[in-house]
């Protein structure tokens, strides 16, 4: 009998391939595959179909998901003009819809902001460009202020971490390095769909490298549920990252970036629930 693990608990949703900034810590600034950018650093420009963004939440309904749902990958979700709309089809599906921006469409859009604020259970603003702390303060206000209705977060600029595809820097707060033997329960958490389709294991997957499957050409639940998927996140929950290429060398330590969790203290009673699932003890 193939042995199921839990259904994610986050499904993202890449709705397009853009974005306006590259950011120093930030993998798609790195990565010039050809999939957000091209080898000569030229920007891929393509959308997911809105038909394909709506029968993946259809799915993702059937398989019992009523959890939160986004529409970012490594892209900005506001250069999107669908954005608010699909934001509304989560809900009317019963999903929760949360985001994480830049910023920048928003900042000198009052009404985008209001209908933001009215749709999203809360909003992760990224604050880039702040050069002291009263600068800090004064975007937090502008933030809380243009967002007002909804819970409105701050991912810093200053507290970034090395990631897969982004060199030594010392503006982030730990150096780069592997960690070998280390688990890895990232990739049970998110189910992450790429604006092509392709399902990505976890957040460092930039390019869909575990091949996973297309979204487009399967059910999601088929390819959250294929062995492949499920032997990787077993493997990983067991530290043999060397059996990945990826994971060999990722810089992402076991749950130190844990802050998806709504409650933290929950963490430990919530991974035994899902090592027990999984029989592993
Ligand atoms: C890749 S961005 C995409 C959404 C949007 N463009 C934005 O900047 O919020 C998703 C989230 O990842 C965070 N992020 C990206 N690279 C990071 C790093 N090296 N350390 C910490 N957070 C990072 C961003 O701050 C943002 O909250
Ligand atoms: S962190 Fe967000 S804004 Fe910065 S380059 Fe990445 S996707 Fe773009
Ligand atoms: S070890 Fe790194 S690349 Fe592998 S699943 Fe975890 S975060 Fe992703």
């Amino acid at each position: 009998m193939r042995q199921k693990i839990p259904l994610f608990q986050r499904l993202l949703i890449e709705l397009q391939s853009n974005c306006n900034r590259e950011c120093f810590f930030c993998n798609r600034t790195f990565d010039t595959s050809g999939k957000r950018l091209d080898s000569n650093g030229k920007k891929i420009i393509k959308q997911m179909p809105t038909e394909n963004v709506l029968r993946i939440m259809d799915e993702a309904v059937a398989m019992g998901f009523k959890g939160r749902v986004a529409f970012h990958h490594m892209s900005e979700p506001f250069l999107d003009n669908r954005i608010i709309d699909m934001a509304h089809e989560a809900r009317r599906r019963g999903l929760r819809p949360y985001e994480h921006t830049n910023g920048d469409v928003l900042r000198n859009n009052k009404e985008l902001c209001k209908e933001a604020a009215r749709v999203f259970e809360y909003i992760k603003v990224g604050l880039y460009d702040y050069k002291n702390e009263d600068e800090l303060n004064d975007e937090i206000a502008f933030w809380q202020d243009a967002l007002q209705g909804t819970e409105v977060h701050f991912s810093l600029g200053g507290v970034v971490f090395p990631r897969t595809s982004t060199p030594e820097d010392e503006r982030m707060f730990r150096a780069k390095h592997s960690y070998e033997n280390a688990a890895c329960i990232r990739p049970l958490f998110r189910m992450i769909i790429h604006y092509d389709g392709n399902v990505a294991l976890c957040c460092e997957d930039m390019t869909d490298m575990f091949d996973l499957g297309n979204a487009f050409h399967q059910p999601i639940q088929d390819i959250w549920y294929s062995e492949k998927h499920i032997g990787i996140v077993k493997d990983l929950q067991l530290g043999l990252r060397e059996r990945y290429e990826a994971c060999k060398n990722c810089p992402m330590p076991e749950l130190a970036d844990a802050s998806w969790f709504e409650n933290k203290n929950k963490l430990g009673k919530k991974l035994k629930s899902i090592w027990k699932s999984m029989n592993i003890t």
